[in-house]
């Protein structure tokens, strides 16, 4: 849009309190947003201040009495735009560190899609909802999960998506061989997001069950919900067992006539089929190289 004789140049400021005459919707509420603050305190450079640090110089806008054209107007941007517009403040943290490859940012889901500056509904991180409704909103199916039998208690308010979510992307840990959605939160110290609660699983132990920490505890269990009690991805604990434990097929065949892998180990004798009535300590042991203790 071609500049009106005598208007102001484009980058040209009007500070915050003007805005009132014309948006006194939105400044009537402003002053509990965190982005107030800058405004509180007068000491930021303009470009960091109040309305104009996320909607762009404003005297054109003021003179021209408003129009989309000489304002930055988020829902006109593309996903891209408003990602950095935001990360111009917000890139300096860890927990977006890997904001431009997460799988939200890569499939257009940007900062506005879940957070909401000035129609928040949460106070606090100004989500477009709470958690999980937010969440929902776009992952219908995940909801099911959480309705199983055996499941986090999600729903119930006990926890939220982003104690084991970084909705704004992670990077798998250094030791993990498997793969994994990136979106997994990294815990401190470079282990897996489920430790944070589960400090007994974390170990180091004399004796470690590799898979624990090799394929991590997705191998074992579904992490949202399952109609297996302990979350586990099986129903039967010995089948999962011996997707691993097959010793090439000879594992627990003692009457096959196939030297087995353990000769105390009989299949058919039901005593065995619950491998952790003996195999207490199936996470790691400090004591018991077959974690029998
Ligand atoms: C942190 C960045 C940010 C700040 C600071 C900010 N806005 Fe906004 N504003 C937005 C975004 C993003 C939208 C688009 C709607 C949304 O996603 O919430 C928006 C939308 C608007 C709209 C469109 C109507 C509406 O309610 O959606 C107006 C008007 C507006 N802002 C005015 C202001 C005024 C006036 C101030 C200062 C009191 C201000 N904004 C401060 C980011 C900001
Ligand atoms: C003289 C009145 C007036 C003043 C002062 C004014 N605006 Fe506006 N503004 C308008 C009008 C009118 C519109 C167009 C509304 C529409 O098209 O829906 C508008 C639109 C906007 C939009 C775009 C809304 C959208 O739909 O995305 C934003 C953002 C905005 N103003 C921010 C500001 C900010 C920030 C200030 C203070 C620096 C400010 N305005 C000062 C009248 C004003
Ligand atoms: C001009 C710099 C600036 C821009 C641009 C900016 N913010 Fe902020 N934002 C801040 C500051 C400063 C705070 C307050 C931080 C604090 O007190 O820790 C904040 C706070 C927040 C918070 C609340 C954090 C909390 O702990 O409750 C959210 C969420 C947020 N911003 C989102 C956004 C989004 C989304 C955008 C883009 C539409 C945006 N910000 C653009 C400077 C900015
Ligand atoms: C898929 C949804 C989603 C997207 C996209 C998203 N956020 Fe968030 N963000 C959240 C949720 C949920 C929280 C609250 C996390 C919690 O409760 O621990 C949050 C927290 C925050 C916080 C406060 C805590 C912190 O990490 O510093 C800031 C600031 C923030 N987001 C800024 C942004 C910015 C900037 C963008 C875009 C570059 C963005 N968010 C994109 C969902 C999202
Ligand atoms: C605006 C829609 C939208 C919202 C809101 C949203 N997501 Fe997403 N999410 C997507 C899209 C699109 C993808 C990428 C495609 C896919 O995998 O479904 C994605 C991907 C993901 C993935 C990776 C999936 C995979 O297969 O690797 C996770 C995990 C995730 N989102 C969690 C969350 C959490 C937690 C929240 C709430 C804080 C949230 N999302 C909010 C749209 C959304
Ligand atoms: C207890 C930790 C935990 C909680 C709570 C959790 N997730 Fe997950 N989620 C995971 C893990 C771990 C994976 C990866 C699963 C795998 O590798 O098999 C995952 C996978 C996903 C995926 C991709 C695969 C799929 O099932 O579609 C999406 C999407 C997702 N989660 C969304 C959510 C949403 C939405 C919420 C909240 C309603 C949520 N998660 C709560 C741990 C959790
Ligand atoms: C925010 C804390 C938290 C995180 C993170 C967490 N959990 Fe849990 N977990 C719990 C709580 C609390 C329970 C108890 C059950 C309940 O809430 O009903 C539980 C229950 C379980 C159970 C079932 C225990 C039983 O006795 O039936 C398993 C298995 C489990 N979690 C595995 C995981 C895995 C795997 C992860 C990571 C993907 C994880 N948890 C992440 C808090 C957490
Ligand atoms: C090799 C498979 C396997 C892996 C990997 C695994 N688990 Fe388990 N987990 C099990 C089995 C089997 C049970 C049920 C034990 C029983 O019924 O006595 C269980 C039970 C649990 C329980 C409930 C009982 C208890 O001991 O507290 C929790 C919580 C749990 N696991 C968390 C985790 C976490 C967290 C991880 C990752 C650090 C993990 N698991 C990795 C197989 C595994
Ligand atoms: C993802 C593969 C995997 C799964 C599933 C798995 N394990 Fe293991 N397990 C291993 C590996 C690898 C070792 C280490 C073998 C070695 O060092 O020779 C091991 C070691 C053991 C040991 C110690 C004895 C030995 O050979 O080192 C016992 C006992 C054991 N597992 C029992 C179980 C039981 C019971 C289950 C089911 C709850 C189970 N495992 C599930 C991979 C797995
Ligand atoms: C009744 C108790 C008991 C049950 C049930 C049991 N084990 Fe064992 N397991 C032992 C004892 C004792 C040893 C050590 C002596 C031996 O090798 O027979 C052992 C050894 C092992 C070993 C290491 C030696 C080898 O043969 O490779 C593995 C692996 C193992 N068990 C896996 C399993 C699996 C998988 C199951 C479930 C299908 C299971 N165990 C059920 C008691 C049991």
């Amino acid at each position: 849009m071609a500049a009106e004789p005598g208007s102001p140049p484009p980058s040209a400021y009007a500070g915050s309190m003007v805005c009132k005459t014309c948006h006194p919707d939105v400044w009537s509420e402003f002053y509990k947003n965190p982005h107030f603050r800058s405004i509180a305190s007068g000491k930021e450079e303009p470009k960091n201040t109040g309305c104009e640090g996320c909607h762009g110089p404003a005297a054109a806008h003021v003179k021209a009495h408003g129009g989309k054209a000489t304002i930055i107007s988020f829902p006109q941007l593309t996903p891209k735009q408003t990602i950095d517009a935001c990360l111009r403040c917000h890139a300096n943290t860890l927990s977006r560190a890997n904001i431009h490859s997460s799988q939200h940012t890569r499939n257009g889901v940007a900062c506005t899609s879940c957070h909401s500056v000035h129609k928040a509904a949460t106070p606090k991180y100004l989500l477009a909802k709470a958690e999980p409704a937010l969440c929902y909103g776009c992952h219908t199916n995940v909801r099911a999960d959480f309705s199983m039998p055996f499941k986090h208690r999600v729903n119930e308010g006990f926890m939220k998506c982003t104690d084991c979510h970084n909705p704004h992307g992670s990077f798998a840990p250094t030791w993990r061989m498997a793969d994994r959605p990136s979106l997994v939160h990294q815990a401190p110290a470079n282990e897996e997001a489920c430790l944070k609660c589960h400090t007994d699983k974390r170990g180091p132990f004399a004796f470690e069950h590799p898979p624990v920490r090799v394929e991590g505890c997705e191998m074992c269990h579904s992490p949202h919900g399952s109609t297996n009690s302990r979350l586990l991805r099986r129903p039967v604990v010995f089948t999962l067992c011996l997707e691993c434990h097959n010793g090439a097929g000879t594992f627990g065949r003692t009457l096959s006539g196939v030297p087995s892998l353990s000769r105390t180990h009989n299949m058919l004798d039901p005593k065995y089929q619950n491998c952790t009535n003996c195999h207490v300590r199936i996470h790691g042991s400090n004591s018991d190289p077959l974690f029998l203790r």
